[in-house]
């Protein structure tokens, strides 16, 4: 099928763009009341995660609500804990819990690594219908946790501030860390290109706790899986959003991928400057400044396409959209950049 729009594409890969493509962070989700609809018609979230059908139905919603330039396939980072054998519950407004977790090495027995097509094969399908859904209108984004922050999800057991149980055990028991990241990485790669063979036309991973490391412990525990992934897949353009970590961006320049994703806390022209002309860039406004009013939000964007530039350039979010934001002022921004041909 092709691509009526590859806008994503062509960015990704470094080609000329007549205006950057955008897309959102949590664009599928609680901002639209249609998702919502949806979602209340269900037991919980991960009956609309393991529906093939209706998670179609809300990947598509924000193409034709958003009119953004991608659609990110719905789903979860967590499911690939899951598929190790290792359960999750989404509790409405306090997040993911895990009732069993894997912190010592007898807890390894537990899990296995991930068998995509029988374990995961529900993303496949969700995958498949909605590509035949969206006809080549725009591409579909695939994506996965990166190793460190599932790997911190299946020790901590929720989410946390501190993520200091997960820590605790990087620096007591580093040669289960190690068996545990390699098991998580080697269920990625598998999924991952399960997801492509669906028809993904990108993929991202997320490291989302990724600031919670130090340097050293980032390049120790996190960049080398990372790097393996990175390595695996050669069928399409990879992303790396690893939120916090500002101080890995020259190594992030040395990683065979094509997309490096950036939250707010760095300026455009820093990141621009350690990581290099090699790569295209994406982000990284302040989710919050959506709250502001239509004519900050224009501002705001504005400058920051001005800092990025037009070329080799992905407009986005620093991190997920808030439950809370309005559908309008997500349109304003989506708006802004589609008006910059
Ligand atoms: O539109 C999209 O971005 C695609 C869908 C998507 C979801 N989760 C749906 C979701 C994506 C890409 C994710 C990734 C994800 N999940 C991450 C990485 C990105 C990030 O935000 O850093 C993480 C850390 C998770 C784990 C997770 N899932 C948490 C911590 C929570 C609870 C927090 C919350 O917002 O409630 C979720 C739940 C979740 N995943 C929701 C959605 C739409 C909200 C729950 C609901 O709709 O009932």
């Amino acid at each position: 099928m092709m691509l009526q729009n590859d806008l994503l594409l062509r960015a990704a890969r470094g080609q000329y763009v007549e205006r950057p493509p955008v897309w959102l962070m949590r664009q599928a989700g609680r901002v639209l009341p249609e998702y919502r609809a949806v979602r209340e018609r269900l037991k919980n979230f991960i009956e609309l995660v393991t529906t093939p059908e209706l998670a179609a139905e809300v990947t598509i919603q924000p193409v034709d609500l958003l009119g953004v330039d991608a659609a990110i396939i719905f789903s979860d980072i967590l499911v690939i804990p899951e598929a190790m054998g290792l359960p999750y519950e989404m509790l409405e407004k306090r997040g993911p819990i895990f009732p069993q977790t894997i912190r010592s090495e007898q807890d390894l027995q537990k899990i296995r690594v991930a068998d995509a097509p029988s374990d995961l094969g529900y993303v496949a399908e969700a995958i498949r219908i909605t590509k035949r859904a969206l006809s080549g209108r725009v591409p579909l984004i695939g994506f996965a946790g990166a190793p460190f922050t599932i790997f911190a999800y299946m020790t901590e057991g929720s989410g946390s501030k501190t993520f200091s149980t997960a820590k605790k055990i990087l620096y007591r028991s580093p040669e289960l860390s190690h068996k545990l990241l390699q098991m998580i990485t080697d269920s990625t790669i598998g999924y991952l290109k399960m997801q492509i063979a669906a028809g993904a036309d990108l993929v991202q991973l997320f490291d989302s706790w990724a600031g919670i490391l130090s340097p050293a412990q980032y390049r120790t525990f996190a960049l080398p899986y990372i790097a393996q992934i990175c390595n695996a897949i050669n069928e399409v353009p990879v992303t790396i959003f690893a939120k916090g970590a500002f101080f890995a961006l020259t190594e992030f320049a040395q990683l065979k991928c094509h997309v490096i994703g950036l939250d707010w806390n760095i300026e455009p022209t820093t990141a621009r400057q350690q990581i290099g002309n090699q790569k295209t860039l994406q982000g990284n406004l302040d989710p919050c400044t959506l709250y502001a009013d239509f004519d900050t939000i224009r501002k705001e964007t504005q400058k920051m396409v001005a800092a990025f530039g037009k070329q080799h350039y992905i407009a986005n979010l620093g991190h997920g959209l808030y439950p809370d934001i309005e559908p309008d002022h997500v349109r304003c921004f989506v708006d802004t950049i589609k008006s910059l041909a």
